[in-house]
């Protein structure tokens, strides 16, 4: 044999065993490689990426859009979390059914909100493609620390420093809810969608709000700091956007101080060393709260639901519409975050709308909400204005049983909560 031969020559002594191991690991690179080539025309390896290190660990360079090169054969996983209290669900529900979850069925819902007499509206999630969590709790004080004080600032904050915590951890929560969910099934969610239960969204979430290695936010609101009202980004983006309770010890570190939430955010992106980008998003924040109108430069405008254009999370209502075209215009521009809503001049000066908040919701509006809504919307309106308590009890038993993980009071509990009377 040719390799004995050769082995002799340098004057080894090779056995049977020997010379079959030697065959073996001469032929097992070519093997490596014919595997490899055949991954690579499957496309499960991407030849660039074949040897570079894991996802989780690769610094943030690309700009590419969706979908990511080596998930070609596998659609992104995407997380959905909804956040905050059921107060309006009724009217904004359905709006984030057509527009998020339904835009995007492979995506998992996670919602992370309080405890509260209107909680027994959520029952209309039971129409999302997927629910993978739900959490619905009993708020606790969050202690006031040292540091969380010096960071924070309770002006303008109708529930002080405390409040604040409370909208933190309500935030933070998305990712212990999320990251459970992962450990669990031991898989990775490319993308995370944070968004806001109260929000009423008017178009579709574009898929140009998935952006790698950047966090993306809407313009306008931002209140010295950036629009913390919604927010998409990849895991690592998000993991650091999201963590607003656990990173206040950094930003008291880093000599940030008196921060309102939308500056506390912007800190957070910039100690992560996180890039943000801006992008125009047709949701409107639907809030019962009154304001001042006209609203002075440091005003916040309420505008009309009815609004054309996108709104990026601007607070509204369903209004008679108390200012439009060039008024609307005129009171913009002399806010102090006027800039955020110039840039959108070409639909501002003709769609957006603004509404007189100083009162409580105008009578009648419900009928303003149906006509700007649909008829599909003004139906589940309706439908939640007569429910009762056992068709509520139904729908929540539905939807525990489809809910992996399922951290909420009972169903008859959280029905029994809001509809006592019935
Ligand atoms: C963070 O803030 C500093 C100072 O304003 C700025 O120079 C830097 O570009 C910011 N970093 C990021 C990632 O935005
Ligand atoms: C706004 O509405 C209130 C009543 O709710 C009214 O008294 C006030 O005059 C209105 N303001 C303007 C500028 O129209």
């Amino acid at each position: 044999m040719s390799i004995q031969r050769i082995s002799t020559v340098a004057g080894i002594r090779i056995t049977n065993l020997d010379s079959s191991r030697i065959l073996f690991l001469s032929l097992t690179p070519l093997l490596l490689l014919f595997i490899a080539l055949i991954a690579y025309r499957r496309g499960i390896i991407d030849p660039f990426l074949a040897f570079s290190p894991p996802k989780s660990l690769q610094p943030f360079s690309s700009t590419e859009l969706l979908p990511p090169p080596d998930t070609a054969d596998q659609p992104p996983r995407i997380a959905i979390c909804l956040v905050g209290g059921a107060r309006r669900f009724e009217l904004t529900g359905p709006s984030i059914l057509k527009n998020l979850l339904k835009q995007y069925p492979n995506a998992d819902l996670f919602l992370n909100s309080p405890l509260d007499e209107n909680a027994y509206k959520f029952f209309l999630l039971n129409d999302a493609p997927r629910i993978a969590g739900v959490r619905i709790f009993e708020p606790e004080w969050i202690e006031e620390t040292e540091s969380r004080i010096r960071v924070l600032s309770s002006r303008n904050s109708p529930n002080g420093i405390q409040g604040l915590l409370q909208y933190f951890n309500l935030v933070e929560g998305c990712l212990s809810l999320i990251s459970a969910y992962e450990s669990r099934h031991h898989c990775t969610y490319d993308w995370i969608i944070r968004t806001r239960v109260d929000g009423f969204w008017t178009g579709p979430l574009d898929p140009s709000t998935f952006q790698p290695a950047t966090y993306v936010v809407p313009p306008g609101s931002r209140f010295g700091g950036l629009n913390d009202r919604f927010g998409s980004g990849d895991r690592l983006a998000s993991i650091a956007a999201l963590s607003r309770l656990s990173l206040i010890p950094r930003l008291d570190a880093s000599g940030y101080h008196n921060l309102n939430s939308e500056s506390a955010f912007k800190a957070q992106l910039n100690i992560s060393n996180l890039q943000v980008r801006e992008i125009p998003l047709p949701f409107c924040v639907l809030s019962d709260r009154r304001y001042d109108f006209p609203p002075g430069r440091h005003g916040v405008p309420v505008a009309s639901m009815g609004s054309v254009g996108p709104l990026n999370g601007a607070k509204c209502r369903p209004c008679t519409v108390a200012c439009g075209g060039e008024c609307a215009a005129k009171i913009v521009s002399g806010l102090i975050d006027e800039r955020s809503w110039t840039e959108w001049r070409e639909w501002r000066e003709e769609g957006l709308e603004l509404c007189n908040a100083t009162g409580d919701w105008e009578e009648g509006w419900e009928e303003v909400f149906d006509r700007v809504a649909g008829e599909e919307a003004a139906a589940k309106r309706r439908r939640m204005v007569a429910v009762e308590r056992n068709a509520c009890e139904e729908e929540f038993e539905k939807m525990r049983q489809r809910t992996e993980s399922w951290d909420a009071p009972p169903g008859e509990e959280i029905c029994r909560l809001g509809l006592r009377k019935k």
